[in-house]
């Protein structure tokens, strides 16, 4: 249901706005919002016109290799829908020029606002691969992945694989650019971040805090993902 509601408002957009761009997210939970858009598209929702922008990549891991961020989309979503392939924007992880990557993706960014920005969030309260650190970066940057992040992804790598320690992320400003943003959350493992992230103080050591400065963010959770948010009154959250 959650991934439909999901669905739902990104066919709305693409059905309104000539030209819209979608911010994004990689990892298990927008999975069936990817499966709901392919749906939708094979009912005759057109991407034509759609941009993309996506949140994060490994740093070290070609476009083609199957663990990276860029395969997953590709795999999950870019391949099954008409999206033109100029019209897909994601970090390159396989850049030389680190700092000249990042200046390269602020640019892109720059050149398409954001209308809804999906999210997901980590354990330990990260969105994109934004980790709690003492300082927060606003724009795009490359990170050093937190002990439980690299835990947390190193079931999607093996041996022959080991799982990259640093990627390129967008900024916490950047992300509150989006005229709109749906964080994603289900489990009771998320259940925790979850509440921190709506009512915790807005800190750099809980980088989805500062979600509560955005005037349009949506959280849609399932049960065990909102099985922490009791005492919390109105507020855009829906539990479905
Ligand atoms: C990764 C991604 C995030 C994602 C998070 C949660 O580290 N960089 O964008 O939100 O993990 O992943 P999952 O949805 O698999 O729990």
């Amino acid at each position: 249901m959650a991934s439909i509601y999901v669905a739902a408002l990104v066919e709305n957009l693409l059905r309104e706005h000539a030209n819209p761009v979608l911010g994004l997210a990689t990892g298990s939970t927008p999975l069936r919002l990817y499966r709901q858009l392919v749906e939708f598209h094979r009912q005759g929702l057109s991407f034509a016109h759609v941009t993309t922008v996506n949140l994060d990549e490994y740093v070290g891991l070609a476009a083609e290799d199957p663990h990276s961020y860029a395969a997953f989309m590709r795999r999950e979503l870019f391949a099954q829908v008409d999206i033109p392939l100029g019209n897909i924007f994601l970090p390159n992880g396989m850049t030389q020029d680190l700092a000249g990557e990042c200046a390269r993706y602020d640019a892109i960014l720059d050149c398409h606002p954001i209308d809804i920005q999906i999210l997901g969030i980590g354990r330990n309260g990260h969105i994109g691969f934004n980790e709690p650190n003492d300082t927060l970066r606003g724009r795009t940057h490359v990170v050093d992945l937190a002990p439980n992040t690299l835990e947390a992804n190193a079931r999607y790598f093996d041996d022959t694989h080991p799982i990259p320690t640093q990627a390129i992320t967008m900024g916490i400003e950047s992300i509150l650019r989006a005229r709109e943003i749906v964080l994603m959350a289900f489990g009771r493992d998320k259940a925790q971040a979850v509440h921190r992230a709506l009512s915790g103080e807005i800190s750099t050591q809980n980088p989805a805090s500062f979600l509560q400065m955005h005037p349009n963010t949506t959280f849609v959770l399932d049960e065990g993902a909102a099985s922490s948010i009791g005492g919390i009154a109105a507020g855009k959250v829906s539990s479905v």
